[in-house]
């Protein structure tokens, strides 16, 4: 097919100059989709720390709350880095909804030529469609709530909000979805920019062992905050702190109460 009937099919025979926009949103979709990919890679590390026990999931939680450097919890620090990727969440999505069916004409059109084709790259499309429109909503929510009550993280905040607040069901279903996207969504833009530069059948397969690593850990890891919420369910509230850390605090305690009265002497 020449240049010229790709541009006249696409409706631009007509139009006067290059608008350079449209591969600049692309660039940006690319980009942020990237960023978020890589970061979920980092996330779903750093939250299944406490597959290693309740005290490494604590030391994560306060590294990011600046208490090794500041000496106390600043809670706001979370905060920060949450509205940073939410900001590149809703620019993500919004760029991403330039692509979406906008009735249900065209979503029955895009179904139809789907399963008529039988194309492999083309039904992952429509599941990253499927899966973006879940986590418009799932991931809204998780960021609200990362945003609002930061200092609710923790082994005992985390796994109470997923047994004593019932969201298991919600975190099993996000994590399904956001591994089926990110995993279609690095494949996608890696045969898209060529980079890297491999067959398809061998990025295909690297896109199905990541989702399968990303999804096994996840499981787990969900696996494992349901169990110590499940036991902590009787002190639902309460926060994690180390043995270590109380000894210490006790001693603090002992050390600055002032001296007790010689055992014998009266008022
Ligand atoms: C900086 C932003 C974020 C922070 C601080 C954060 C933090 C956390 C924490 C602490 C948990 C453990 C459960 C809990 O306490 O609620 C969790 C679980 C999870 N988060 Fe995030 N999250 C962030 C962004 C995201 C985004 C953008 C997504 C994408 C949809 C996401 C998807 C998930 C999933 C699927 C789980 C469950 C993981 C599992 O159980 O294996 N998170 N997150």
């Amino acid at each position: 097919m020449s240049y010229e009937t790709i541009v006249a099919q696409a409706g631009l025979a007509d139009r006067i100059g290059k608008n350079r926009w449209p591969a600049r949103l692309d660039i940006l979709q690319s980009s942020t989709g990237l960023f978020l990919a890589l970061f979920m890679w980092g996330h779903m590390f750093f939250v299944a720390s406490i597959l290693l026990g309740a005290t490494p999931m604590w030391v994560i939680t306060k590294f990011f709350e600046g208490y090794f450097i500041f000496g106390a919890s600043h809670y706001w620090l979370v905060s920060c880095v949450v509205a940073f990727v939410a900001v590149v969440f809703v620019l993500h999505a919004g760029l991403a909804v330039r692509k979406f069916p906008i009735n249900y004409r065209q979503l029955r059109t895009i179904r139809a030529h789907a399963a008529e084709m039988r194309h492999e790259d083309t039904t992952l499309w429509t599941w990253q469609v499927y899966t973006g429109f879940l986590l418009f909503f799932f991931a809204s929510a998780h960021l609200y709530q990362m945003l609002v009550w930061p200092e609710k993280i923790g082994p005992y905040g985390s796994a109470d909000r997923m047994w004593s607040d019932g969201l298991w069901p919600f975190y099993l279903t996000m994590l399904l979805a956001v591994e089926l996207h990110g995993g279609i969504g690095l494949y996608r833009l890696a045969v898209k920019w060529g980079w890297p530069d491999a067959p398809r059948e061998v990025l295909k397969k690297l896109k199905w062992a990541l989702t399968a690593f990303f999804l096994v850990l996840g499981l787990a890891t969900l696996g494992a905050y349901v169990k110590i919420g499940y036991e902590h369910r009787d002190h639902y509230g309460e926060r994690y702190t180390p043995s270590w850390l109380v000894d210490q605090q006790q001693n603090n305690d002992a050390a600055a109460a002032p001296q007790a009265a010689p055992s014998g002497e009266t008022k």
